[in-house]
């Protein structure tokens, strides 16, 4: 068996990872452009390599595959993997990895810090301070929010995503948790937090926050438009730290506008790297970041060590342990 691989790296990661890989035989290259490359730039560097370390914004659907037929491991340097055509990696027999379990708690940070940034209206206040706007303490303050404690916090998808932010909710805010999961029961949390199951309409109705963590899916996507803005509560924030694509852009800014949701907390965007202008128009209780759940120096190093962990025992025959369509390696 082939131990030495030839590996691309589709945009800068931590170099002692670029080392553990060069250390365990492999041939690295990697793109140290600040570009995300084009999918034929993508294909031209992958074209003869036996692995690739990619990120969400790489598409590596059936035409990158075909393209790149000396491929044996996709390490996705992510947890969700909606960039990776999966069926067409299981036909070519490649083994696609995943990034799970280190980024939970910062991404659930970063959803409940978008969730406490748009009820208190911090980046407004922020702006307000900095431009010298402030001229004294007053009852009727200009920024008034919303309180957090005590409110009701819906999930959608009560992965272990979804099963952070709810622990944050309920024991650092005293928040009922509400949680609308299709596929899952959770009756751990059910008991460790009261969390109540309840169906999708209810989620709407009741949720004064409603957080999604949902991954991305033909059922999930557009699973929010006008119709769901509709009927869901008017005092919601709806928060977006998992795909943009599971919500219609246009029509939550609609929405908005016309009053049917309070605000938005919104970290992935339907058309990355695009922001959607009608959204970023908006302010009040408006909060936009750009895909940074998962930010932080820890948990982005984490990233990077287990996506070449990953590489590493993909290219030598071992089961990697990230492994996301292990039913390949019984085909072997
Ligand atoms: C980030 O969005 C990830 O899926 O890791």
């Amino acid at each position: 068996m082939k131990t030495i691989g030839d590996i691309f790296i589709s945009r800068r990661i931590f170099d002692e990872y670029i080392k553990m890989l060069e250390k365990a035989g492999h041939n690295v290259e990697v793109n140290d452009s600040s570009e995300i490359l084009s999918k034929k730039e993508l294909i031209r560097n992958t074209k003869n390599k036996d692995g690739l370390i990619c990120l969400l914004n790489d598409k590596i659907d059936e035409e990158f595959l075909n393209a790149c037929s000396n491929l044996r491991v996709v390490a996705n340097a992510a947890v969700g993997y909606d960039n990776i055509d999966l069926e067409t990696a299981n036909e070519k027999g490649v083994i696609v990895t995943n990034t799970p379990g280190v980024l939970t708690d910062t991404t659930a940070d970063l959803a409940f810090t978008l969730l406490m940034s748009a009820a208190r209206r911090i980046p407004e206040a922020d702006n307000y301070s900095r431009e010298g706007k402030y001229d004294g303490w007053e009852l009727m303050q200009p920024h008034m929010g919303v309180d957090i404690h005590g409110k009701t916090l819906g999930i959608l998808g009560m992965g272990r995503i979804g099963s952070a932010v709810a622990r944050r909710g309920a024991a650092g805010f005293e928040m009922d948790i509400i949680y609308h999961d299709k596929y899952s029961v959770k009756e751990d949390l059910e008991k460790e937090i009261e969390a109540e199951r309840v169906d999708f309409e209810d989620l709407l109705i009741r949720s004064d926050f409603l957080s999604i963590h949902t991954p991305l899916t033909e059922e999930t996507e557009g699973m929010f438009k006008m119709e769901e803005f509709r009927k869901i509560n008017s005092n919601c924030i709806l928060i977006n730290a998992a795909r943009g694509p599971i919500v219609d852009e246009d029509d939550l800014a609609q929405a908005i506008e016309e009053g049917e949701l309070r605000g938005a907390a919104v970290d992935t965007f339907e058309n990355e790297p695009k922001v959607n202008p009608r959204l970023a128009n908006l302010t009040e209780f408006v909060v936009l970041t750009p895909h940074i759940g998962s930010a932080s120096l820890e948990t982005r190093r984490e990233m990077a060590r287990l996506a070449a962990i990953n590489m590493i025992a993909g290219l030598e025959g071992k089961k990697p342990p990230n492994i996301v369509n292990e039913e390949i390696l019984s085909g072997k």
